[in-house]
């Protein structure tokens, strides 16, 4: 049988450094919430096949914190403790299995900080092997800076070491360049003998967990090389140094996978956006959320992108804003295009520049080429739309729907007063207002007659 896990992640505290009113594990870096980036990088160790108990403590802005955590991981149960009072990261652990004693019955236990959103599950199988390949009973990760200021100091004995915070170290332990990460693996059951005699003499007057590690005690260190992994957030400046070293993450597992990035330091791509190898990103570009991109597209400059999908071979054209929108292979969109939420464009869809789409199902072949509004709609294979179209879909109380069918074409500068249907192969002369229903082959046009009047204009131009 496999061995089993805690994981107790601290999100208690008040993150009092970052002045601002955002709960610190709620903070968010490359669009995701610090706690979340640090939930993946556990579920990652996890894998598919590992034994783990979710433990959270929270205290600082409670309900928040907690709601935001079950509702982004609905299939994982969490045991959330709660900490009152915020007297220590060692007192939160203390909190967790006065809550949850049956968790001491657990093999190993990890302790995590909520605020380490680069700690990934290679991170923590590594501990894992130092445990059972040093036969100590416990593991801290440690890693080295130059500027060590803020974190607490590894001061090694002969067997063990202690952790030594910055306001509790002397002169000679500030210059130590070895710190602590914050994550820690253990034996359960060397908590359970020593977790209640932590006290809190010392200058913050709180109960540091890392008062676990003792120079006395069977305990080893576990270093790593790669210090932008273990960056703690405290300010603001360290969220964003963290949230860089997430973009470049990211950006360079794309690169070596296939996507190419002219600027890469220009582009900002979330984590959970997923881009097929072949395509091409330009400088300047942001993609969020669940936005996907398959092979061979290209996306120019000042594109911003949100729960987008793109299939495959699409261009993107300069300066195009999509949100909640799919668009199917080989279709062409802007420069300077609006596809708003509910946008489903089939296949060589081609959008021009100045088109604003919303809740449109247009179909493969559709053209919208300039200067159109295209709103509850649906539009039928290879129709073509003239410039200067407009669905007109609000009363000023409800929306309604234009369908126009396939093979048609929409002369330019056209209103469609929804509701209202057009059926296949419509021509429809250029500058009407459409406000009934229009037959399949019929030709329809909407406007008054021009009246020519020779010799007329002098009436009108006047001379200066
Ligand atoms: C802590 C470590 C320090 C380490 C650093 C790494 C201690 C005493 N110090 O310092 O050695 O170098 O992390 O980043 O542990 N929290 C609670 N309840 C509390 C206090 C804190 O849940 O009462 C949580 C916070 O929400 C946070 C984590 O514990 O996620 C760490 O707390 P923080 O105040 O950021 O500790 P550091 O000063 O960074
Ligand atoms: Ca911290």
């Amino acid at each position: 049988m496999s061995d089993s896990f805690n994981v107790v992640l601290l999100a208690a505290g008040k993150g009092t450094r970052l002045k601002i009113e955002t709960p610190k594990p709620l903070c968010l870096a490359l669009g995701q919430t610090l706690v979340e980036h640090v939930i993946d990088g556990i579920n990652d160790f996890k894998g598919e096949d590992k034994e783990l108990n979710f433990g959270i403590v929270v205290g600082h802005k409670k309900d928040e914190v907690q709601s935001h955590i079950q509702n982004s991981y609905s299939k994982i149960r969490f045991d959330f403790a709660h900490q009152k009072e915020q007297l220590g990261t060692g007192h939160a652990l203390q909190v967790f299995f006065n809550d949850f004693r049956e968790s001491f019955k657990t093999k190993y236990t990890f302790v995590t900080c909520a605020d380490t959103p680069l700690i990934h599950g290679e991170i923590y199988q590594r501990l894992y092997e130092k445990i059972i390949e040093s036969g100590a009973e416990a593991v801290c990760a440690t890693f080295e800076l130059e500027d060590p200021t803020g974190y607490g100091r590894i001061d090694e004995g002969e067997n063990g070491f202690s952790i030594v915070e910055q306001k509790d170290a002397s002169d000679e332990q500030r210059k130590i360049k070895k710190v602590n990460s914050g994550l820690y693996l253990f034996e359960t059951q060397y908590i359970q003998k020593h977790i209640n005699s932590l006290d809190d003499n010392n200058k913050s007057g709180e109960f540091y967990l890392t008062d676990l590690f003792s120079k006395e005690a069977n305990v080893v260190t576990c270093n790593f090389k790669e210090a932008s992994d273990f960056i703690g957030v405290n300010n603001l400046i360290q969220l964003s140094e963290a949230e860089n070293f997430l973009r470049e993450k990211k950006i360079n597992n794309l690169l070596l996978s296939g996507v190419q990035i002219q600027v890469p330091s220009s582009v900002f791509i979330e984590k959970t956006v997923e881009i097929e190898p072949g395509s091409f990103i330009e400088p300047n570009v942001r993609l969020m959320g669940k936005t996907f991109i398959g092979k061979d597209s290209h996306i120019e400059t000042g594109c911003v992108l949100k729960d987008v999908r793109l299939e495959k071979k699409v261009r993107l054209k300069a300066y195009s804003y999509l949100e909640g929108a799919s668009v199917g292979a080989n279709s062409q969109i802007g420069p300077m295009a609006r596809l708003r939420e509910g946008s489903k464009l089939g296949a060589d869809v081609k959008i021009g520049n100045f088109v604003e789409t919303k809740k449109a199902e247009l179909e493969n072949g559709v053209k919208v080429s300039h200067l159109s509004y295209v709103g509850d709609a649906e539009i039928g294979e290879n129709t073509n739309i003239g410039c200067g179209f407009i669905t007109c879909n609000y009363d000023g109380a409800h929306k309604h729907k234009t369908k126009i069918g396939k093979d048609s074409f929409i002369g330019s500068d056209c209103q469609m007063v929804a509701p209202i249907e057009l059926g296949e192969r419509v021509y429809i002369g250029s500058g009407s207002t459409i406000n009934q229903d229009v037959p399949s082959d019929a030709f329809a046009i909407a406007r008054q007659r021009q009246v020519t009047k020779e010799g007329m204009s002098k009436k009108f131009i006047k001379k200066k």
